[in-house]
Formats: C-alpha cells, structure tokens, sequence
C-alpha cells in the first residue's frame, strides 16, 4: 500500500566531522554496512518498492553503493567473496532507486519537500538512516504500514528520552489512545531544557500523507532558520489527525559518535555474529 520511502540524505553530518567531510554520513558502515542499507532493508521489509533517496553535494557514493560495479564483480566473480555481494545485489535487485538534489540546505522539512516529484500524491514513508533501527521481529515501518493501514493519516515513531536530552529532539505532547498510541497535540522542535511538553521524541521514522507537501510550503523557517518537518506536522495535527506512535525496537542515534559506537557493539554481537 505503501511503496515510496523517502531519504533525506543532504545534511552536512558535522557532528561526524572529519569523517563526513568528503563522505556522507549515511555511507558510514555499521559493522560491514552502510547505515542507509539497515534503512532500505526496513523499507523493503515494510513491503516498499521505491527508494526515493535527497542527496547533495558531495554524496556520489550513496547512488554508487545501490548500482553495479561491473570492474569489482568481474574481479571476485567465481571467488569465496562473492557471497559478500549477496544482501546488496539482493536490494538493488528488489527495489528502484531514485535520486533528487536538495541545492540548499534548508532543514528537513525542505527535503522532504524536495522529494515532492519523487513522491508524487501517494502516501509514503520517509527514514533518516542516522536513526537505526532494529527489531528482528517487525521492522519500525512495518509496524507502522500496519497502523497507517487502520487509521490512514500521518504517523510519527516516538520514544521516551531522559528529560535533559529532550532539547536534541522534536517532542510531542497528545492524548493517549492506547498503550503506544497516542493522537498529537502539539509539537515543539529542540524545545529549550525544561519547557519540553513530554520526554517522548520523534525518532527518524515516519508516514505522511502527501498533504503534507503544502503544508511545508506555506512553512516560515523555524529553529535555526531551517523549514521543520515538526512545525509541518502540528499544522497537519491541528487541521486533522498526526498519531505519534511508541515503536517496538531499539534505536541508535548513529549521527553521534556514541549512538555510532553503541550501534557498532550491538549489531556486531547481535546482527553481525548472530
Ligand atoms: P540532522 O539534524 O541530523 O543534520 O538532519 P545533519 O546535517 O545530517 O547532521 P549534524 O547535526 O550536522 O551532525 C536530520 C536528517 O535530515 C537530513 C539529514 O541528512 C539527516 O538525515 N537533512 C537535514 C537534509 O537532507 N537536508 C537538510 O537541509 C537538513
């Protein structure tokens, strides 16, 4: 039902600075792989068939990585590291890719809209690879395709963060539908330390309904100067129903060095080896 997944993959990556210099934060390996490639598998998972990834200047790799590289397997045709080629050929082979340039970055909300022609009038699922996500079981968006399936709007995954890191986060506050439902209220983007409505925080998951797009369009940039999906959706909330929805799972914050390191143990203890 839905088959678009949108990367917003334009952002500068400074806090990985040296490393995002000359590579997007988005091609850095977990373990032996790419953090988009954990967020294709999700979307593939979740029964998506087009990647509709936002790049930049700079971010060449990223189209690379979902391509062939005839020279590469010619060399390792027929050799036991062949098989390392399995998951990547599986990906390319399963889904279409796409690619737009954000020439500007104006903040997250402005990539979204820059995958607008990508997208088209469908809903869709938007990931930020940073954000990794992992459930054996259901994967993130999976779990959310089930919910969008039942209540047809926009659906933003949340988590509980301890309340001094809530000013790192978009933070909702709603009404309790059920255990890990709830109907948004309001939404504040890196809301000063102890003003956050709540301590749950958007994570890099979410559904949207392609009214979304002109709602970003009639949005004044907000924090830092930058359009904000978050100021977006309590438009969308306030107009309709936004759900903010507790997700089944763990999640790194792999755009910091320690959700980076976190990430790189659990996975190789638990993906990896497992
Ligand atoms: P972040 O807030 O993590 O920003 O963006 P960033 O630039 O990637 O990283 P830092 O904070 O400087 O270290 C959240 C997501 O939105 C994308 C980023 O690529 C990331 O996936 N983004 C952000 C864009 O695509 N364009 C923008 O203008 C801003």
């Amino acid at each position: 039902m839905i088959k678009k997944c949108l990367f917003p993959a334009a952002g500068y990556g400074t806090r990985f600075l040296p490393a995002t210099k000359s590579m997007p934060k988005e091609m850095m390996p977990i373990v032996n792989k790419p953090l988009i490639e954990y967020g294709v598998d999700e979307a593939i998972q979740a029964g998506m068939t087009d990647m509709c990834i936002v790049t930049g200047r700079g971010k060449h790799s990223l189209m690379d990585h979902f391509d062939k590289n005839y020279e590469l397997e010619h060399q390792i045709s027929g050799t036991s590291k062949e098989a390392l080629l399995d998951d990547i050929r599986s990906v390319i082979d399963s889904a279409n890719f796409t690619y737009i340039r954000q020439r500007e970055m104006k903040g997250l909300g402005h990539a979204i809209l820059t995958g607008r022609d990508l997208v088209g009038d469908n809903p869709f699922a938007v990931v930020l690879a940073d954000d990794l996500c992992i459930n054996p079981d259901q994967g993130v968006l999976a779990q959310m395709v089930a919910l969008y399936k039942q209540f047809r709007c926009s659906i933003v995954a949340v988590e509980e963060v301890p309340a001094d890191e809530t000013h790192k986060y978009g933070v909702i506050a709603g009404e309790t539908l059920t255990d890990n439902l709830m109907r948004v209220t309001d939404m504040v983007e890196k809301p000063e330390q102890g003003t956050a409505p709540s301590n749950l925080a958007i994570i890099g998951r979410y559904i949207l309904t392609p009214d979304i797009f002109d709602i970003i369009e009639n949005t004044e940039p907000g924090k830092g100067g930058e359009i904000q999906i978050t100021d977006a959706l309590l438009q969308q909330a306030k107009g309709g129903c936004v759900l903010a929805y507790k997700f089944k799972g763990k999640r790194f914050d792999c755009g910091s060095v320690e959700g980076f390191i976190e990430a790189t143990n659990y996975c190789f203890e638990n993906v990896y080896k497992g």
